[in-house]
């Protein structure tokens, strides 16, 4: 299959056939299985703080975290296109964005995601005239999670609902070439989705949007911490592993690991 391309993505919003189907990946093994299944766009969020670092929210996150997971994952795909997130705090000012997204690009990455709508404007121009493709992401950004209040969805009143419209319709004035709407109202998304010319990717935003992305752990089964309405989990991959490793323990225990065809000889 072809690389995906920018211009692919922006393309796929003429076509209602074919939604855009967009994943998280965090390493090697699991971002060859993502691109492999012709999945369009491999995200290496900062949700990698949550379903690999152990940590309760994405702010701990660190540029040197998503460089070196964005290395491990740039080395296995080949098709997606690839988007990094910037992680909290590191795209504060105009230079401080356009140095780590630099930083984020040279460890493999093709485009950045910034979340947030009106404050980050200036940021958003200056990447895209620095030739460095910017995804958008507003509703419910982690990020912000204490100026949101928790969890929780966005939208939900008109001013609220008209003001994510508006920041999607400056983002898209600015420059970026589709838009994550996190864990809005499906009416807000599908307005939003029909007011823009480039592509929105939906998480909880109901199936009218252009593409729809999960974080792999969840759609795989491995978080039991949460379980978000908007996640439809397509395997059970804790209690499959978690079996395989009680079988292991209690095979090497009762001497049933290794057998003789499992050692060497001689
Ligand atoms: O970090 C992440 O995984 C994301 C997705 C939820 C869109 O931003």
């Amino acid at each position: 299959m072809p690389k995906v391309t920018i211009k692919d993505i922006l393309n796929q919003k003429q076509n209602e056939q074919k939604k855009i189907t967009a994943l998280t990946a965090y390493d090697f093994p699991f971002a060859k299985l993502v691109d492999e299944a012709g999945i369009d766009i491999v995200l290496i969020g900062d949700s990698v703080g949550m379903v690999c670092l152990g940590y309760e929210s994405t702010l701990p996150v660190t540029m040197f975290d998503m460089i070196h997971h964005v290395k491990a994952v740039s080395r296995a795909v080949k098709r997606a296109l690839l988007v990094a997130d910037m992680p909290f705090g590191s795209y504060r000012t105009v230079r401080s964005a356009a140095r780590n997204a630099n930083r984020l690009v040279r460890a493999g990455a093709e485009t950045v995601k910034l979340e947030g709508g009106r404050k980050i404007l200036a940021q958003v121009k200056a990447l895209v005239r620095a030739q460095i493709p910017v995804m958008g992401h507003l509703g419910m950004t982690p990020q912000s999670i204490a100026e949101l209040g928790g969890y929780k969805v966005q939208g939900r009143t008109k001013e609220e609902a008209d003001r994510i419209l508006n920041e999607a319709k400056a983002l898209e004035k600015a420059g970026v070439f589709s838009i994550v709407l996190e864990c809005v109202p499906r009416s807000v998304a599908k307005r939003v989705t029909s007011a823009l010319r480039i592509p929105t990717i939906g998480i909880g935003a109901g199936p009218d949007t252009d593409g729809q992305v999960l974080v792999l752990h969840d759609l795989l089964g491995f978080e039991s911490r949460v379980h978000p309405r908007f996640v439809r989990r397509y395997a059970e991959a804790n209690q499959m592993i978690a079996k395989a490793l009680r079988e292991y323990r209690n095979d090497v225990l009762r001497k049933k690991f290794p057998s003789a065809k499992e050692s060497f000889e001689g």
